[in-house]
């Protein structure tokens, strides 16, 4: 069995090796695979993904570039979604990180195996970081709800820079800001260019806004219930008015909010396996809020950002 999982994986290998690959703003080499660069580790299963993965009707996706709130995103659609099964005095994101709770498709494809991900309970709660044109085609055809959240590329960059900075070990070297900035600049970041990922899921959304919703991290900081409401209508977990004048939504809220969970024990001192590194779950809480790049980006910084994202946004009615 075991000979025959990792024969499965074997072309994966191979066809790496024919690949552009450059060294990139990650702590890995990245490899190119349909116009978007991933680390060594990881482009084995998305494309195991690519080839195994079944999505079902009802699927709930969530799908992020990195830094872009996909920890707040989980947590937020894991209670609305179960907001029925559990008290919150006892709410499973009291003890749980949401990484646990709503996992990372490609993650679960690791260690050369195929995962039977029939057997998760319905609906399954799934994350991932594949751009849409690489999603299997089972996503688009199964026409599950896929929520794609995005952020402003200075706050996103800035955000990178400092985990990728904290995840860092020997072998795997911290960047000065300025390589990083260069890297990021010329679209070598993971899942990376950043811009044409994001542009990928705003045209989806266009073309099928019934199937893919499109967020904004600032949107959300400023309008919470209005996007958590939308939020639970495109989940299929819509509010009542009585759970709305119970307080239900605010209850979410402040349940998922970064001040609420930056302060839990289990994401002070909790850490678990993310593929083969081991990530401590306070680095996925810094600060949470808009405009912080300010404090490190030089004003050459961010003309060259904000001017990158004009031209790669122009004419699809997109600013982010
Ligand atoms: P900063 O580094 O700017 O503080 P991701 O979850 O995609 O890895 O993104 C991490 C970013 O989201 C970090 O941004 C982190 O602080 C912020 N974040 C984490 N939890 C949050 C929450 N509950 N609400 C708002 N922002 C949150």
């Amino acid at each position: 069995e075991q000979e025959k999982e990792e024969r499965t994986y074997q072309p994966y290998t191979e066809i790496m090796s024919t690949l552009p690959k450059v060294r990139g703003f990650a702590p890995q080499h990245l490899y190119n695979h349909q116009g978007f660069w991933y680390t060594e580790s990881n482009l084995p299963r998305v494309m195991a993904v690519q080839n195994h993965f079944i999505a079902h009707s009802s699927d709930i996706l969530l799908a992020t570039n990195p830094k872009c709130g996909t920890t707040w995103l989980k947590s937020l659609i894991f209670a609305i979604c179960n907001r029925k099964l559990h008290p919150s005095t006892q709410h499973p994101l009291l003890t749980v990180n949401s990484h646990q709770l709503v996992p990372f498709l490609e993650l679960l494809y690791t260690n050369n195996e195929i995962p039977d991900l029939d057997i998760l309970p319905s609906p399954r709660l799934l994350a991932t970081h594949i751009p849409y044109s690489s999603l299997p085609q089972s996503v688009l055809d199964s026409g599950c709800p896929l929520v794609y959240m995005c952020r402003n590329p200075k706050d996103t960059f800035v955000s990178w820079w400092h985990f990728l900075n904290k995840i860092s070990n020997k072998e795997l070297k911290p960047s000065t800001l300025e390589e990083a900035f260069e890297m990021f600049c010329n679209g070598a970041s993971i899942v990376g260019p950043f811009w044409d990922h994001v542009l990928d899921y705003w045209r989806a959304s266009l073309d099928r806004p019934q199937c893919v919703m499109f967020l904004k991290y600032e949107e959300m900081q400023a309008e919470t219930i209005v996007h958590v409401k939308r939020l639970a209508k495109f989940v299929r977990c819509p509010f009542s008015l009585e759970e709305e004048k119970e307080g239900v939504v605010d209850e979410i809220i402040r349940l998922c909010s970064y001040e609420n969970l930056s302060r839990l024990e289990v994401n002070k001192t909790g850490e678990a396996m993310f593929g083969e590194n081991e990530i401590k779950f306070h680095t996925f809480f810094r600060k949470g809020k808009v405009g912080d790049s300010s404090n490190y980006l030089t004003a050459e910084m961010t003309e060259r950002l904000d001017r990158i994202s004009e031209q790669k946004f122009h004419g699809y009615g997109l600013t982010l």
